[in-house]
Formats: C-alpha cells, sequence, structure tokens
C-alpha cells in the first residue's frame, strides 16, 4: 500500500461483539487492513471469525466473553496482552437493542412503528437494566481493562460503536437511545482523560447497516417477511436510499485506528447515509 498511513501492519486489535453483523465486519475489515485481531463475543461463532482472520495471513485469537462480567472482560485483555505483547485498539462493539415500549397502550406501542409488532409485554426492568448494562456498562469495562495497558505504553485508539438513535431519538427504544447517548458521552469524556496519553477515543454512530440479525426483533413476534417488508420503509428514510454495509463500517474504524486518525479525538461520527443531517 502506497499510503503507508492506513496500513495496520504490526498492531494488535480487540473486538467485543465479533462473532457476527456489524462486530465481524469490522474484525475482518481490520485483519484486511494488516491487523491481528481478537475476537470476542458470548456466541461460540467468533471461531469461524478468528479462522477467516487467520486466512487472510494475520494471527487471531477467539476469547469467549461477556462483556457483563468485569473478570472475563479482565481475564480477555490480559490472554491479548500475554499472546501479542500489548493491544493498540479496543473496538467496543457488542450491544443488544429490545425494542419494546416503556408502557403498552391498548396492548400495543403508543407510537406507530416500522411494523405491526404484538407484544408480550412492555420492556421490562431486566431487559432494560441488560440493555444499560451491555451497551454502556460493557464498554466501560472494556475501555478500563485496555486503559491500563495503553496508558502505560502511552498509545491506544478507542473506537465505540454508538447508534444514530444517541443522537436523534427514534420513535421505540428509550433506553436503547440513552445508552447510546451514554456510549458517545463517556467516549468524548475519555478522550480528554487519556489524551495525555497519546489515547485517542472516538464513536462511530452507525445507521442502518445490514440488515443484520439485530434488524430482526424477537419481540415483535412477526414473520420475517413482515421484518423484511419493515426494512423498506427503513431504506426509504435514508438519503442514499440503501443500507450501509458492515464493511463500510469497517474501512471508517481502520482510518481512526490508523494513523491517518491520529488527530481524530473525541468525536461522534455519524455512519448513516444522511440520515442524522
Ligand atoms: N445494525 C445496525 O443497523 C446498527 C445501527 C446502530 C447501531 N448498531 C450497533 O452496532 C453494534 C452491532 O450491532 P449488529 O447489528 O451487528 O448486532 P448483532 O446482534 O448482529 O451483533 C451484536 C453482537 O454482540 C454480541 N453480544 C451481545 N451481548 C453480549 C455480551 N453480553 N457480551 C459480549 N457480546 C455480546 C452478540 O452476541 C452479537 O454477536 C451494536 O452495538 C448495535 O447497537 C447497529
Amino acid at each position: 500500500m502506497s499510503l503507508k498511513e492506513f496500513d495496520l501492519a504490526g498492531r494488535t486489535a480487540i473486538v467485543t461483539g465479533a462473532a457476527r453483523g456489524i462486530g465481524k465486519g469490522i474484525a475482518l475489515t481490520l485483519a484486511d487492513a494488516g491487523a491481528d485481531v481478537v475476537a470476542t463475543d458470548v456466541l461460540p461463532e467468533i471461531e469461524q471469525t478468528s479462522e477467516e482472520i487467520r486466512q487472510r495471513g494475520r494471527r487471531s485469537l477467539a476469547i469467549p466473553t461477556d462483556v457483563r462480567q468485569t473478570e472475563q472482560v479482565d481475564a480477555m485483555v490480559e490472554a491479548t496482552v500475554a499472546e501479542f505483547g500489548k493491544v493498540d485498539i479496543l473496538v467496543s462493539n457488542a450491544g443488544i437493542d429490545i425494542k419494546k415500549p416503556l408502557i403498552l397502550v391498548d396492548g400495543g406501542s403508543p407510537l406507530r412503528m416500522r411494523a405491526d409488532a404484538r407484544f408480550d409485554s412492555p420492556l421490562l426492568e431486566e431487559e432494560w437494566e441488560a440493555m444499560l448494562d451491555i451497551n454502556l456498562k460493557g464498554y466501560v469495562r472494556c475501555a478500563i481493562a485496555v486503559g491500563r495497558h495503553m496508558i502505560e505504553r502511552k498509545s491506544g485508539r478507542i473506537i465505540a460503536i454508538g447508534s444514530v438513535a444517541g443522537l436523534r431519538a427514534g420513535d421505540i427504544g428509550t433506553i436503547y437511545a440513552a445508552s447510546k447517548a451514554g456510549v458517545h458521552q463517556f467516549s468524548c469524556a475519555l478522550s480528554r482523560e487519556w489524551s495525555p496519553f497519546n489515547i485517542t477515543v472516538n464513536c462511530i454512530a452507525p445507521g442502518a447497516i445490514g440488515p443484520t440479525e439485530s434488524w430482526y426483533v424477537p419481540s415483535w413476534n412477526i414473520s420475517r417477511e413482515e421484518h423484511e417488508e419493515s426494512f423498506r420503509r427503513v431504506v426509504r428514510s435514508v438519503p442514499l436510499k440503501r443500507f450501509g454495509s458492515t464493511r463500510e463500517l469497517g474501512m471508517l474504524t481502520v482510518f481512526l485506528a490508523s494513523e491517518a486518525g491520529a488527530y481524530i479525538s473525541g468525536q461522534v461520527i455519524a455512519h448513516d447515509g444522511g440520515f442524522s443531517a
């Protein structure tokens, strides 16, 4: 590559939620840019992600990790440092979105949604606690665990996957939106706290990427065909009139992780086909 500033050869990256969807796309794109990648998730499919990274000629470990468990996160980072000697890049991507209204009105959502969902219950306390625990606190746990090493080495890149829902509220997803706004603001504040150590912290706020598996909402009790019809409605609301791809999101991540992105910190960058403009 003649633009050496985009080259990630010799860098070690950790990607959470790397078993599928956006996390897998980012992990493979980082590997294509030259990075060795640790794939972590609660799903066993991280083995497949790691295998595909190795097929690209990079080193990879698949480490099962639940970002709700501090000990598991700490052990995953320690295992990464033991194997690769360092962590250069954290991509905090693991997340969940349980799309239900806070209170059911006449058995449904008070607002028109992209599909005629049939809810069994409103958003339960254990569900909204899980969203905050995984989306926001899971990121905080990972940042602390890698931060110890990055501060010591005076070098690091942290990239969190937020959401346009954290920038601009949608018609459903109060707690999800709050969790992602928390991801954005935590990143901005953290960029200030760790800038003396040459650590940049940024957020990518994706719009409609995929459709990934997360676009199929089990709690709506509708068929895959009804979901797919609802995706067409979403696409019509995007100025570029298409979904974004995990590869495109991966390339933005490569940019932020590379020397080319060295002077960008504390930013939330929408990747949404113009949706939030
Ligand atoms: N797809 C989109 O359009 C879109 C838009 C905005 C934001 N996002 C965000 O992007 C990220 C990835 O979304 P996706 O669409 O690929 O979803 P996805 O459900 O396909 O992937 C999320 C991954 O996170 C993992 N995960 C869930 N809980 C975990 C836990 N406790 N510990 C470790 N891993 C866990 C899942 O197993 C899964 O592999 C999420 O943070 C999501 O909120 C996605």
